[in-house]
């Protein structure tokens, strides 16, 4: 049975801040969803982290489609209300696109879709994550498909030893979708060189070179190419098919254990460590840390399992500890070099004002010898 998979996730609006959703709109988008879904879906799930919200949508009509998409966008426009009518802050703040024109990508939300034959037993695993960007998976990927010191299977497991195709994009390009596809172990280093960028070069899919298949797919959408100007991070969301053919589900999960930094924490414009968080955490200190949280299911025959929750584990632990000491460490440089990104990934403008009033203030001295000359 050929099943798609179909991840939309959007922000629109949460309590005290850019927390968590309120009870309400998660309550609002489930109801609506089950409502509207009910002959296009074979089943659905609502998970949120950070302020934003995700439904997983699982149906037959593969990715892309433009009804799977419509149900997502007016789904997001009841939530949308909700929030207005509780007045949570940033009602409706990811849905850019003054009308539905037939697809969700480049209208705000992030989306992820993938489809395939479903095997007699499908785990795969969900990722939300918040305050951050989509190229904060570049790192986790490229140890969980590229790396034997990471990923035991490369040398293990006969179904993975032939690699994987990594399907990377620019981000940065926005007449279309600029892509390249290298292979990994061949290419290894062109996929470092690219992944080291993860502001502008960003895992979009990959695939198993053993039979093609498809393994991993990460939202690639960027918020301030859609709106001209930042509006937020991107909070990027991603499906990973584990077992067999694809990493095991404890490789795809050990990356996470670095809490490496990425860009977003607060205000979009600053370094952080990603936090492995419990399912439906929101955010905290500075606005973050940046989270990740995961959602491990089956899907069989079009259905979903209930989800398990990785991150809900001892081991974690001492690496949110581990991460919270980092974060507390980089924040205290404040605005300094590495804390914050790079001019033009900062999410708020204030600083262009500052520094143009600055301008007029500036004397060229000329040095002594050069004024004997
Ligand atoms: C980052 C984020 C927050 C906000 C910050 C200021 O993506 O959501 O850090 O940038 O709370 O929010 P505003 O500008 O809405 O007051
Ligand atoms: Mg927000
Ligand atoms: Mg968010």
């Amino acid at each position: 049975m050929r099943t798609t998979l179909s991840i939309i996730k959007a922000d629109v609006g949460s309590i005290g801040g850019h927390i968590a959703p309120s009870q309400r709109l998660v309550d609002t988008v489930t109801r609506r969803i089950a409502r509207d879904g009910e002959n296009l879906l074979s089943d659905f799930f609502v998970g949120h982290t950070g302020d934003d919200i995700a439904i997983l949508m699982v149906h037959h009509r593969g990715v892309g489609d433009v009804e799977i998409h419509r149900l997502a966008w007016e789904t997001f426009l009841a939530g949308a209300q909700t929030a207005k009518d509780q007045g949570l802050y940033g009602a409706g703040q990811d849905l850019l696109a003054n009308s539905f024109s037939g697809n969700v990508k480049g209208a705000g939300p992030a989306v992820a879709e993938m489809e395939f034959e479903e095997r007699p037993n499908e785990p795969f695993l969900m990722f939300l994550a918040d305050k951050t960007e989509p190229g904060a998976f570049n790192l986790p990927l490229y140890l969980a498909f590229a790396d034997p010191m990471n990923t035991a299977g490369l040398l293990l497991s006969p179904e993975i030893t032939k690699g994987f195709r990594f399907r990377i994009q620019d981000v940065n390009y926005v007449e279309g979708d600029r892509v390249i596809e290298l292979d990994a172990p061949e290419d290894l280093y062109g996929i470092a060189a690219l992944l080291r960028d993860n502001d502008r070069f960003v895992v979009e899919s990959i695939r198993s070179r053993h039979d093609g298949d498809i393994a991993a797919v990460v939202s690639t959408q960027r918020l301030h190419n859609i709106a001209g100007k930042y509006t937020g991070k991107d909070d990027p969301v991603m499906l990973v098919r584990v077992q067999k053919n694809f990493p095991a589900t404890g490789e795809i999960l050990a990356p996470f254990a670095t809490a490496h930094f990425v860009g977003g924490f607060m205000r979009g414009s600053h370094i952080g460590p990603l936090m492995p968080v419990k399912q439906g955490t929101g955010c905290s200190y500075f606005d973050g840390p940046p989270i990740i949280s995961c959602w491990a299911f089956c899907v069989h025959e079009g259905r979903l399992t209930e989800p398990l929750d990785p991150f809900d584990h001892p081991f974690w632990d001492t690496v949110r500890h581990q991460a919270a000491e980092k974060a507390i460490d980089i924040r205290r440089q404040g605005f300094s070099g590495a804390a914050m990104l790079p001019y033009s990934e900062l999410e708020y403008g204030g600083i262009v004002k500052i520094l143009e009033s600055l301008e007029s203030r500036f004397q060229i001295v000329q040095r002594e010898e050069f004024a004997a000359v």
